[in-house]
């Protein structure tokens, strides 16, 4: 185990993925921020609270090539892209188009879209294994009607663990005038960000998994021609008459902002710790996942074992299985927490793989332990 993570050694941790872990250094940091909100409240809060996070967001608007005034701090991803989808003016009939690859929760959020706009999301088939991003984009246009008028995907998906071609998906929706809704939940610190070349109208993503950086800490990026639109989920006084969108999205009433304050710190601890050759070593790691269970199944691969496709984390597909009890008996007989995912394709088949995350953490023994555990339950 690296000494810097605080996980337990009683478990082989691979599922960085879900919630991320953040490193000693930064969780102190992290800690040393709420201690000083404790010391002198009113002085924290009133007076000091816009310099304080003006400045840690330019940190992060520099590290994720984004203007600061287009950048704001929330909790979560769900909860920048949720302020997204409850500011844009929807009518009714229009089609959201999505892949079949998107986290479950925002799916549930784009139904409640529906029911309140009846507008209608649209899950368009990928062919898999993914090839060149020309593909992707051909197959997404398949689902491209005279009603589309937002396209909505992951950069990096959730039960599939596949990078996405976005910047070529929104350099075709800027053309055809499509708003571009991007979850970036396991982007950051994962592949190198450069929101203003990416060219997306929206696009939020969490620090709190790759970066490493404590929980709660995510941003939205707006592009500046749609500032005016995009409104907190909780006004507050941020959105007085001539507000701008940071001013709205930054005071959303009293919150425990030292998670946003201790996103600088991660940035710079991956920056100190050469992360680029950790995502490396966690690269040679998933490769040798993909390429070991694929053998033990001998099912066809999601994408080819390179870093277009997959970073840090993969996921391959099982034979028909019961997910719930592999994943227990996983933990209870090899001490392996990973999760089992699925996705349903848009012809109603339930798909089920195994997703496993690499972190700085973790080491050869893992992989071996995990291959092991499913050469046995299998
Ligand atoms: C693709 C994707 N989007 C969004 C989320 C939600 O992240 P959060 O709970 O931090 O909002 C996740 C969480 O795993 C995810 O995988």
């Amino acid at each position: 185990m690296h000494p810097d993570f605080m996980l337990t050694d009683e478990v082989v941790f691979l599922n960085h993925g879900s919630f991320g872990a953040c490193p000693r250094p930064v969780f102190e940091v992290y800690q040393a921020w709420q201690r000083e909100a404790e010391r002198q409240p009113v002085a924290f809060f009133q007076r000091r609270y816009d310099g304080l996070m003006d400045e840690a967001r330019g940190h992060l608007a520099d590290y994720v090539g984004a203007d600061v005034d287009s950048l704001a701090f929330v909790v979560n991803a769900t909860e920048g892209l949720n302020a997204v989808a409850w500011s844009l003016p929807w009518a009714e009939g229009d089609e959201i188009l999505t892949s079949e690859h998107e986290y479950g929760a925002l799916e549930l959020t784009w139904q409640a879209i529906g029911r309140r706009y009846g507008t209608r999301l649209v899950r368009q088939p990928i062919p898999l294994p993914l090839s060149s991003p020309q593909a992707f984009v051909d197959a997404l246009w398949r689902g491209v009607t005279p009603r589309t008028r937002a396209i909505f995907l992951s950069h990096i998906t959730s039960p599939t663990a596949l990078i996405f071609p976005v910047a070529e998906v929104c350099r075709r929706a800027r053309q055809e005038g499509l708003w571009t809704i991007i979850d970036g939940a396991h982007a950051l610190g994962q592949i190198p960000l450069d929101l203003r070349a990416l060219g997306a109208d929206f696009y939020s993503g969490n620090a709190h998994k790759w970066l490493c950086a404590p929980k709660g800490s995510a941003f939205l990026y707006v592009r500046p021609e749609w500032h005016d639109l995009i409104r907190p989920l909780a006004v507050s006084w941020g959105c007085r008459p001539n507000s701008t969108f940071a001013q709205r999205m930054q005071w959303q009433g009293t919150r425990d902002i030292a998670a946003y304050l201790s996103v600088p710190a991660a940035i710079a601890y991956q920056r100190d710790h050469d992360w680029e050759a950790v995502r490396g070593a966690c690269h040679a790691l998933a490769c040798q996942v993909h390429a070991r269970i694929g053998a033990l199944t001998g099912l066809a691969p999601l994408s080819p074992a390179q870093r277009d496709y997959f970073v840090q984390m993969v996921a391959l597909p099982l034979p028909p299985c019961d997910p719930v009890i592999l994943k227990a008996r996983l933990l209870d007989e090899y001490r392996v927490e990973i999760p089992i995912t699925q996705y349903t394709t848009a012809d109603g088949q339930t798909r089920h793989l195994v997703r496993a995350s690499f972190q700085a953490y973790n080491a050869q023994a893992d992989v071996d332990a995990l291959v092991e555990g499913l050469t046995k339950l299998l």
